[in-house]
C-alpha cells in the first residue's frame, strides 16, 4: 500500500480511533497514530511524508485544515525509510524516535535531555499552541524538560520565541527546509544577531545577510514597517537578564497564522483563510529593493521614493565615494564625508531624517535611560559621533549613537524612526533652508498653528466655493451627456486568442485604421459613454471580437512615451477581479485604450435600482465584496507595481456573466514606487461620497484612501443605497453616518437592503458592516490594509470595534448625478469642474 494512500487516510480521519493525547513510557506513538493537542485539537503530531517523498518524518501539523501544513519536524535530517517508526519515552525520560526493527540501535532522533534515572515519571503532551512538551511530574509539580518551541523548524508560530536564552545559551531561530519535499536543514535562517548591544533579527540566505528585520524600536521591529498591532496580531519583545525574545500573538486564537521561512530566504506571514480553504499571505520580506541588506553602500540611505531616478542617496554631509559609479546607478561603494567638511567645529548640528530604518546597530553605542536632549548633547560632545536616534520609540528615550560608517539605512513613508545626522554649520544651513529643519521647537509650534488656521480658512472658502459650484453644476449637469458610468467593458481572462506572442508583456498595438473601422468611424451609434477623459465606443474587430475603445481627449498634454509607459504598466495587470486592458493605439494626436467589450452592467445598476437589486442575494453580494477586495489588494500589493485606484465606486465595478466583479477605469490610478506609501496631488479628483477626508481636503492619497472608498462601497452593497442618498429617515448626513448611528445603537442590521428580506446570515452581515466602518474611519492609520480586510472578511474571528467614521460632504447639496472627474491615465489632467475646487485645496 502506498505511503500517500496511507497519508490520505491519516489526514481524512485525524481525530479517529488511534488518537492519544499524551505519550508516556508505557504508551508510545506508532506510525499511523496521531496525538491531538489538548482541549481544542488544533494540532496533530504523528508521522508523515512530505509531498513527493516516501521518507517518514515525525512532525506536527494543523489538524483541522484541508491543506497539509507541517509546522515542526523532529527528525528533519534523519528520515525514516519505513513506516515502522515509534516515538517513545525511554528509561532516561528522553523522547526517542526509533525504527521499530532496530530499537536497540541508536535512536534516529532524541530530545537529548539529561535527567536523573530516578525520576522517570515523564510524559509528553501536545499543547494547543502547537508546542510539544516533555514534562517530568514529581510531587505534584510539573517541570518542562524539553519543548519543541525551543527548536523551531521553518515555521514561526504564535507564542513561539525567536531569540536566545541568556541563562542556558539556547538559540532559537528558524531554518528553512531543503526543499518542499525535504524538511532537512536548509540554507536560509532567520535569527537574532547578538553582535552589538541591541540584538537584531536578520534573515540570512547561505550565511549572507539578506534582510535586517531589525532591532526592536519600542514599537516594532525597525525593518517591518507593516507590523500593525491592532487588527490581527500583537508583537512583543523581551530583552532582560534571562532572555532576548521576539514573540507574536494572534489576537484571536481561532485565527490560524504562521510565518514561514522559505528555502530562498523569504519570510512569509500567512493567515488561514477558512472561507476559501487556503493560506493567505499578509506580509513577506524582503519585499522591496530597499529591504535588502546594504542595498546601498555605507553612509547612504535607500529611498524607494527615488526609484525612477536612483534608490541610493548619500546621508546629509556625505557624498558618493565614486561619482562615476553613482552616475551609473551603482550605489554599492557608498558615500564618504564631503571633502572639505571638518567635523568638531563650532556651529555643528543635526539634520533630522524622519521615517527611516536606523542604521545597523551592531557597531553602535547604546545608552538606555537618557533623554533625547542628553543624547543629543552626548553626540555633539563626541567628535566621532556621526548620528543618533532614540533606543525606545515608545518612550522617546534611550540613546543609540554611531561612530563609524553607517550601514543599511532606509526610508519608509508612513512609520519609522527619526535619525539625527551630524553635519557642519554649512550643511546645517543648507538643510534648514530646504526643510525648515533644525528650527527651534517654538517656531515649529507656531508653524503648526499657522498651518491649522490657514487650513480652516481654506476649508471655509472651499466649502463656499463648492456650494456655489455644485449649484451651478446642477443646473448644467443634465445637459452633459455623462454616461461615463454606463461604460461597460469586459475583458476575458485569457488573451491567448490575441496574436501577441512576441511581446507578451506589452499590450497589443492597434493601428488607427483598424480601430476606426471597428468603431465605424467612431459613429455616434457606437458611443457607449463620455467623461472628462474623452469618449468610449463599442467596436468590432475583423475577427469578430468586440472591444471597447476609450478615446482620450486630444488636449491630454501627455507625451507618447509617457502614454506608452503607462499603458504598458496597466497591461501587465492581470487579475480575475480587474478588467484587462487589451491594447492601445497612438497615432498622430490620437490616444486610445482598447478593452474587451461585454454588454453587461456595472454594480450601481444592480444595487441602486429598485427592481434590479433584488436580483442580488446575500451570497452574491458577499462574493462581490470579496472579489472587489481581492482586486484592490492585487493593485495595492500583489502586483509588482503599487497602484492606488483613486476612483473606486459602484459604477466602476463591472460584473461579468457570473456576477464576478471586475474593477474598471484606471483613469485616475496612480502608480507608486514599490514602497511609496503616500503622495500628494495638487488636483483632487474622484467621486463625492467615496473620497477619503485626507484626500479630499489635503490631496493626500495612499492605499488607505482606496480602503476608505472600499468601505463606502461595502456599506452601499449591504444597504442597497448610495452613500450620498438622503432617504435615511434620520438626521444623518450620509449613509456611513447613518450606519454609524445604528451601529452605536446596536441596530446595525436595520440598514440591510430590504429586498434581502430576512434571508441573510446576521453574523456575517454584521461582520461586513463592522469591516466597512473600520475602513471609513477618519484616521488613516486606524483603517485596516486590504490584506487585513480580506482576513477579517474571510474568517470568523472577532475584530476590533470601529471608531466614528469621517463625514464628508455632509450636506444636501449633492448633484443628482455623481460628478465624476475623469482625467488622463497619468492622473495629470482633470477635466470637469472639480479642478476648480481642488486648486483651492491644492498646494
Ligand atoms: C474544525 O473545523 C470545523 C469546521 O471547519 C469546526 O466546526 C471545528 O470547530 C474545528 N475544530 C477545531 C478544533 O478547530
Ligand atoms: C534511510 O535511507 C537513507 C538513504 O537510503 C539513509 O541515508 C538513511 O540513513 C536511512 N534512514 C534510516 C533511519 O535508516
Ligand atoms: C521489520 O520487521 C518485520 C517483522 O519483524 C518485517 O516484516 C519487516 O520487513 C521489517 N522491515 C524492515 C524494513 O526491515
Ligand atoms: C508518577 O506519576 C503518577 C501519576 O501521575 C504518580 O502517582 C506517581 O507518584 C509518580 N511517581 C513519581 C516517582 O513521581
Ligand atoms: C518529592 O518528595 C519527597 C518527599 O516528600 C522528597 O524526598 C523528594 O526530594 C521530592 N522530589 C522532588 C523532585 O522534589
Ligand atoms: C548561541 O549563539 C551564540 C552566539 O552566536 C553562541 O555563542 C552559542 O554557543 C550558541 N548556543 C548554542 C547552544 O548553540
Ligand atoms: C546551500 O548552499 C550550498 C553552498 O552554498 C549549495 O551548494 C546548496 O545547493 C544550497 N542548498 C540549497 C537547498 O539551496
Ligand atoms: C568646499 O567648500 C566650498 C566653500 O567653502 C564650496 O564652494 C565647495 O562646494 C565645497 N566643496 C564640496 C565638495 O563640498
Ligand atoms: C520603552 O518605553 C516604554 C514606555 O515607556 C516601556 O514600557 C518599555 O518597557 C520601554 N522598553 C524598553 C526596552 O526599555
Amino acid at each position: 500500500m502506498s505511503y500517500s494512500f496511507f497519508l490520505l487516510l491519516l489526514l481524512l480521519y485525524p481525530p479517529c480511533c488511534n488518537s492519544l493525547d499524551t505519550i508516556t513510557p508505557h504508551q508510545p506513538l506508532n506510525d499511523g497514530d496521531v496525538l491531538l493537542s489538548k482541549d481544542r485539537g488544533a494540532f496533530a503530531l504523528g508521522f508523515f511524508s512530505p509531498a513527493n517523498s516516501k521518507s517518514r518524518y515525525l512532525g506536527i501539523w494543523f489538524n483541522n485544515i484541508s491543506q497539509q501544513t507541517v509546522v515542526w519536524v523532529a527528525n528533519r535530517d534523519t528520515p525514516l525509510n519505513t513506516t515502522s517508526g515509534v516515538l517513545s519515552i525511554n528509561n532516561h525520560g528522553n523522547l526517542v524516535l526509533h525504527d521499530h526493527n532496530n530499537s536497540f540501535l541508536k535512536p534516529v532522533w532524541s530530545s537529548h535531555v539529561s535527567v536523573s534515572t530516578m525520576s522517570t515519571n515523564a510524559s509528553a503532551k501536545l499543547l494547543d499552541t502547537g508546542n510539544f512538551v516533555l514534562i517530568q511530574s514529581s510531587n505534584n509539580s510539573d517541570k518542562v524538560l524539553w519543548q519543541s518551541f525551543d527548536y523551531p523548524g521553518n515555521t514561526y508560530l504564535p507564542y513561539m520565541k525567536l531569540g536566545f536564552d541568556r541563562k542556558t545559551g539556547l538559540n532559537r531561530s528558524l531554518t528553512s527546509w531543503k526543499s518542499p519535499s525535504d524538511p532537512g536543514t536548509g540554507n536560509a535562517t532567520y535569527k537574532m544577531d547578538r553582535t552589538g548591544f541591541l540584538p537584531q533579527l536578520f534573515l540570512y540566505a547561505n550565511n549572507a545577510p539578506l534582510m535586517r528585520v531589525g532591532p526592536w524600536t519600542g514599537l516594532r521591529l525597525a525593518g517591518a514597517a507593516e507590523m500593525t498591532q491592532d487588527f490581527i496580531f500583537s508583537f512583543f519583545f523581551i530583552d532582560d537578564s534571562n532572555e532576548v525574545s521576539s514573540i507574536y500573538r494572534v489576537n484571536d486564537p481561532n485565527l490560524l497564522s504562521i510565518s514561514l521561512l522559505e528555502e530562498t530566504g523569504y519570510l512569509r506571514r500567512l493567515v488561514w483563510q477558512g472561507r476559501e480553504g487556503k493560506w493567505f499571505e499578509l506580509w513577506n520580506g524582503p519585499r522591496e529593493e530597499c529591504d535588502h541588506y546594504r542595498r546601498c553602500g555605507s553612509n547612504s540611505i535607500c529611498n524607494p521614493y527615488h526609484e525612477e531616478t536612483f534608490l541610493c542617496q548619500c546621508l546629509p554631509g556625505f557624498e558618493p565615494k565614486s561619482e562615476r559609479e553613482w552616475y551609473l546607478k551603482d550605489g554599492s561603494s557608498g558615500c564618504v564625508r564631503k571633502a572639505n567638511v571638518s567635523t568638531c567645529r563650532s556651529g555643528e548640528g543635526f539634520v533630522e531624517l524622519e521615517l527611516v530604518k536606523a542604521p545597523d546597530t551592531s557597531k553602535a553605542s547604546v545608552n538606555l535611560g537618557v533623554s533625547m536632549e542628553e543624547c543629543r548633547d552626548m553626540c555633539l560632545r563626541d567628535c566621532s559621533c556621526a548620528a543618533y536616534t532614540s533606543a525606545n520609540q515608545s518612550s522617546n528615550s534611550g540613546c543609540i549613537t554611531w561612530h563609524g560608517d553607517m550601514e543599511d539605512t532606509r526610508k519608509f513613508s508612513q512609520v519609522g524612526q527619526t535619525l539625527f545626522v551630524r553635519v557642519d554649520a554649512l550643511e546645517l544651513a543648507k538643510y534648514a533652508k530646504h526643510n525648515g529643519h533644525g528650527s527651534p521647537i517654538g517656531k515649529k509650534k507656531m508653524a503648526a498653528i499657522l498651518a491649522v488656521s490657514i487650513f480652516f480658512f481654506l476649508f471655509l472658502v472651499a466649502t463656499i466655493v463648492m456650494y456655489w459650484f455644485l449649484k451651478v453644476r446642477k443646473q448644467f449637469g443634465r445637459r452633459r451627456n455623462n454616461k461615463h458610468s454606463s461604460f461597460r467593458i469586459h475583458v476575458e481572462e485569457n488573451l491567448q486568442n490575441f496574436d501577441n506572442s512576441k511581446h507578451s508583456d506589452l499590450p497589443l498595438l492597434f493601428d488607427l485604421a483598424s480601430i476606426t473601422s471597428a468603431t465605424e468611424r467612431f459613429s455616434p451609434a457606437n458611443k457607449l459613454g463620455q467623461g472628462g477623459f474623452g469618449s468610449v465606443y463599442k467596436g468590432c474587430l475583423i475577427n469578430g471580437r468586440e472591444i471597447a475603445v476609450k478615446r482620450l481627449s486630444k488636449n491630454s498634454g501627455q507625451g507618447t512615451e509617457e502614454f506608452k509607459n503607462e499603458v504598458t504598466l496597466l497591461a501587465k495587470l492581470q487579475h480575475r477581479n480587474l478588467v484587462r486592458l487589451l491594447g492601445c493605439c497612438f497615432e498622430k494626436e490620437e490616444r486610445m485604450l482598447v478593452y474587451e467589450y461585454l454588454p453587461n452592467k456595472s454594480l450601481d445598476f444592480f444595487i441602486f435600482d429598485e427592481t434590479q437589486r433584488s436580483i442580488l442575494n446575500w451570497d452574491q453580494r458577499f462574493e462581490i465584496i470579496f472579489g472587489i477586495a481581492r482586486g484592490i489588494l492585487y493593485l495595492h500589493q500583489d502586483s509588482r507595481l503599487k497602484i492606488i485606484h483613486r476612483d473606486l465606486k459602484a459604477s466602476n465595478i463591472l460584473l461579468d456573466a457570473t456576477m464576478n466583479p471586475k474593477i474598471s477605469d484606471f483613469g485616475m490610478a496612480k502608480i507608486f514606487g514599490e514602497d511609496q506609501i503616500q503622495a500628494r496631488t495638487r488636483r483632487v479628483v474622484g467621486t463625492y461620497g467615496y473620497m477619503s477626508p485626507e484626500y479630499a481636503m489635503e490631496g493626500q492619497y495612499s492605499t488607505k484612501s482606496d480602503v476608505f472608498s472600499f468601505g463606502v462601497l461595502l456599506l452601499e452593497i449591504v444597504a442597497g443605497k448610495r452613500n450620498t442618498d438622503h432617504d435615511h429617515g434620520r438626521s444623518s448626513p450620509n449613509l456611513i453616518g447613518y450606519v454609524w448611528i445604528l451601529w452605536t445603537e446596536g441596530k446595525a442590521l436595520d440598514i440591510v437592503d430590504s429586498s434581502l428580506g430576512q434571508s441573510y446570515p446576521c453574523a456575517t452581515v454584521l461582520r461586513c458592516i463592522q469591516v466597512g466602518l473600520l475602513c471609513v474611519q477618519e484616521n488613516v492609520n486606524n483603517r485596516p490594509s486590504m490584506s487585513e480586510v480580506i482576513v477579517m472578511l474571510g474568517n470568523e474571528a472577532p475584530i476590533r470595534q470601529p471608531q466614528k467614521p469621517a463625514f464628508l460632504f455632509n450636506d444636501s447639496r449633492e448633484p443628482e448625478q455623481e460628478p465624476s472627474a475623469a482625467i488622463m491615465e497619468d492622473g495629470s489632467l482633470s477635466v470637469n469642474g472639480i479642478t476648480t475646487t481642488s486648486t483651492i485645496f491644492g498646494r
